[in-house]
């Protein structure tokens, strides 16, 4: 049992699942370029008001979850680290004076999220997010657009089967007389709530939707459904954006009892799940409209729509589906594995600086290649070049006084000679005909 260990909720990516996630980064970061959306960075933790008040003080990730940071003295602020990225953006927006830019603004970014939630497969303390939000622009089509890049992303990370739910929550005008409508017809339930629920219930009652205790399975699905209670306006736009969607030809599935987690979303909202897969009850993203939450935050009415992908469980899902197929997941994800051209080898194990200067020249020719710098005989030096996936090896030998060297092929098993002044261009051929045919 080693004496320190990753705190619970948190793991380590180790380097095949490391270089998974910067492929997932790679696709996020061509996709917003595609689209249009500009990279933002904002820091890991902010002043805990601004998650309070942003995402709603009677929410799961606010009440329970907020990994608040101990205040260094008795009247220092207080800090917590970001549940996600939206609050932050948006509170960047204001206080940048983004509405003097061209509207939408719109923004993207990818990074790791905290929440002090139970860990369990796909639930960490730790966890990444590719975010995307528009902020400026009512809708309903950049809803569309927004929705049909979140399935774009899926796809081209390679998960198969991702599906996109659709609900509206209202908006201020609308969603009073359907809390009502909703309050009377748990009050009347009670005795059969679960006791989180049934304190919720004179608090946030919309919460109630979206809880996971099986206790209340059946009765939200008995429970009015927001739908059927929406202000002209916000069926109009609900209508608008199923339209657009219709008209891109993105499949959805309407789903009205998503009420998603937290509380700044008004209008659209919706998650992605991995069909056969609701079951776990985990979706792969989410996201939906905000048009209060800029004014929240202190700036003027603005809309905004945007989501989150959850890295982690787009992760799990693809090893699952590797699985399924009979493959190897990372077989599947050949595209996330470094790959190593060359390795550089010497007849002399007390030479590193050759080796060292030799492997130099190869990666200033744009090359991927390691020196193997231990002193040891050549036979190990070229066992461990096969064991790391190497395609070539070039071999330091007595041939190095007339400015000559080997260049093995691994696989093959074949070497020749070529001149030093000759290598790297040599090299480049080799690799490039090795990774085309
Ligand atoms: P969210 O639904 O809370 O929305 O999180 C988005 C996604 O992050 C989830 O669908 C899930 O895949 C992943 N996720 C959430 N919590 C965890 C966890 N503990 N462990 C692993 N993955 C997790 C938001 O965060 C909103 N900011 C989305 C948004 C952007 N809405 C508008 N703009």
């Amino acid at each position: 049992m080693p004496t320190f260990r990753a705190p619970r909720g948190t793991r380590d990516l180790l380097p095949d699942e490391a270089a998974r996630f910067n492929r997932f980064a790679r696709v996020a970061r061509d996709l917003a370029e595609r689209y249009g959306y500009r990279p933002i960075e904002t820091p890991l933790f902010e002043q805990a008001a601004v998650f309070e008040r942003g995402l709603g003080e009677v929410t799961d990730v606010v009440e329970k979850e907020l990994f608040r940071i101990a205040p260094r003295t008795e009247d220092s602020e207080a800090w917590a680290l970001r549940p996600e990225p939206t609050a932050g953006i948006v509170r960047a927006y204001v206080q940048h004076g983004m509405h003097t830019w061209p509207q939408p603004v719109r923004l993207s970014m990818m990074g790791p999220m905290f929440r002090y939630d139970r860990p369990q497969a796909g639930r960490y303390r730790q966890f990444w997010q590719f975010d995307v939000e528009a902020i400026g622009d009512p809708g309903p089509a950049i809803d569309a657009e927004i929705v049909e890049l979140g399935l774009r992303f899926y796809a081209e990370v390679g998960v198969r089967g991702a599906e996109v739910l659709v609900n509206s929550i209202g908006d201020p005008v609308c969603r009073p007389a359907y809390l009502g409508v909703l309050t009377s017809y748990y009050r009347r339930r009670a005795i059969d709530l679960p006791p989180t629920d049934r304190d919720r219930l004179e608090r946030n009652v919309l919460r109630l939707l979206d809880s996971k205790d099986p206790a209340m399975a059946a009765i939200n699905a008995a429970a009015p459904r927001i739908t059927d209670h929406l202000c002209d306006a916000c069926a109009a736009h609900l209508a608008g954006l199923r339209a657009h969607l219709d008209a891109l030809g993105v499949p959805y599935r309407m789903a009205p009892g998503l009420v998603r987690g937290l509380d700044y979303y008004t209008r659209t909202a919706f998650e992605f799940y991995v069909a056969g897969r609701e079951g776990q009850q985990q979706a792969i993203g989410g996201g939906g409209r905000y048009d209060g939450l800029v004014e929240l935050l202190g700036g003027r009415p603005t809309p905004g729509i945007g989501f989150g992908v959850g890295l982690d469980r787009v992760a799990l899902v693809l090893d699952e589906q590797a699985n399924v197929a009979g493959a190897r997941a990372d077989a599947v994800d050949s595209g996330d594995l470094g790959t190593l051209d060359v390795v550089v080898v010497s007849a002399d194990p007390d030479d590193t600086v050759g080796r060292l200067r030799v492997a130099t020249e190869i990666r200033a020719a744009g090359l991927h290649a390691r020196a193997d710098l231990g002193r040891r005989k050549l036979g190990r030096q070229l066992e461990a070049a096969s064991r790391d996936g190497a395609h070539f090896a070039v071999i330091l030998g007595d041939e190095l006084a007339t400015g000559h060297v080997q260049i093995r092929d691994l696989e093959a098993g074949t070497q020749r000679a070529v001149a030093t002044s000759d290598l790297a261009r040599e090299l480049a051929r080799a690799v490039k005909a090795h990774r085309h045919g």
